[in-house]
């Protein structure tokens, strides 16, 4: 199968690319390689999947050094002009959309980005899946499109008016705009709701890594809402395992009266993908401190603007559809994300 991966640079499309790249899958990575976080951790994971840094020249298709089956292209998502072409081209069989502006806090400083590659970007994949008669669109969502919702665990069939972030909002509007493809040209979609994935080669943004860096380096950490928070941490394998199986079972509309907000009566579908094990923010920073065996000196501070305090994700569509359910311990995850972060940044433990 030939498949575009979008984010093959970025955090979840690398693990993913080494996935199907490991089954025999033929993919094309597309990446803009922007510096939103440090671009060293993005031309590592890269380097690490045969492209090299020297070689990339926006819009010029690498192929990979170890990887006969990859080819890569540094492009934007809002570069519709080499983006149709690449499309048509390289006919793909499936797409797997994972570039995006991340980030909930940094929406509030730069609403932009998110406009240019989570809307612009996103509608451009649309078009090239419309004309290119792709089998089937996987798409990153996530789990932020739950905003105000209280009701826990949260469900893909709860309603999601109520985002508190435009990265939140870019992302409901991808669900919603994949709907509508789906709807009027018969396209199969497939929308991923990710709950705070963490693992080696993570991104720099993000709590796990951050607060890593700082207990090494005798730093304080930040902790919000005064540690009154949990997350639904995912294994980034965990998460790739989910993505695989739902790239492989294209969805089929349901009958009318079976219609909830997660499927439709078009080829659409939206899961959470989701450890379904929430893990409190103190003892997850506890397992960090285990780990690396120093106590963080903690900054206690107030709930950001456009974060949530809690996410818990109802993962049963997966393990009905698809027989799945991600299960790696939070422990056993630190460890490995502990282990890959010295070993990149060349730090002692
Ligand atoms: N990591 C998480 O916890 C998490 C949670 C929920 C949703 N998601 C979503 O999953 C997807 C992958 O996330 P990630 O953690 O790997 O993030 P990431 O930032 O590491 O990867 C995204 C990649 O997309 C690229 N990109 C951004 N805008 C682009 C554009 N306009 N054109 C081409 N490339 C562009 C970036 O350079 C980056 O390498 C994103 O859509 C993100 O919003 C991630």
């Amino acid at each position: 199968m030939k498949i575009l991966v979008t984010g093959t640079a970025g955090f979840i499309g690398y693990h993913l690319l080494n996935y199907l790249l490991k089954r025999g899958d033929e993919v094309i990575g597309i990446d803009c390689i922007n510096d939103y976080y440090d671009i060293n951790v993005k031309y590592g994971r890269l380097d690490r999947s045969g492209i090299q840094k020297k070689e990339l020249e926006y819009g010029k298709l690498i192929q990979s050094t170890i990887q006969k089956n990859y080819k890569f292209i540094q492009l934007n998502l809002e570069d519709k002009e080499n983006l149709e072409k690449l499309f048509k081209e390289e006919k793909f069989d499936k797409v797997c959309n994972l570039a995006a502006q991340a980030g909930v806090r940094y929406s509030l400083t730069n609403p932009d980005a998110y406009i240019q590659s989570n809307i612009v970007g996103f509608l451009n994949i649309l078009e090239c899946c419309r004309h290119y008669k792709i089998k089937h669109l996987a798409y990153a969502s996530s789990s932020s499109v739950y905003g105000l919702n209280k009701s826990q665990p949260f469900s893909t069939s709860d309603d999601v008016s109520h985002p508190i972030s435009l990265y939140a909002a870019s992302k409901k509007s991808n669900e919603l705009m994949a709907h509508t493809y789906s709807h009027l040209y018969d396209i199969p979609t497939t929308g991923l709701r990710f709950f705070t994935v963490y693992g080696p080669w993570g991104r720099p943004d993000m709590a796990l890594f951050l607060f890593t860096k700082a207990i090494l380096e005798g730093k304080s950490i930040d902790v919000f809402n005064h540690g009154e928070m949990q997350r639904d941490f995912t294994y980034v394998d965990d998460i790739v395992e989910g993505v695989v199986r739902v790239i492989d079972n294209p969805p089929k509309g349901v009958k009318e009266e079976n219609m909830n907000p997660s499927n439709s009566t078009a080829p659409y579908k939206v899961y959470n993908i989701g450890n379904n094990n929430p893990v409190k923010l103190m003892d997850f920073i506890e397992a960090i401190e285990k780990k690396i065996g120093k106590v963080a000196k903690k900054n206690m501070l107030p709930l950001q603007a456009g974060d949530v305090p809690s996410t818990y994700a109802d993962v049963s569509d997966l393990i009905e559809d698809l027989d799945y359910k991600p299960e790696i311990s939070i422990e056993e995850g630190i460890d490995k994300f502990v282990d890959w972060y010295v070993d990149f940044f060349k730090v002692k433990l």
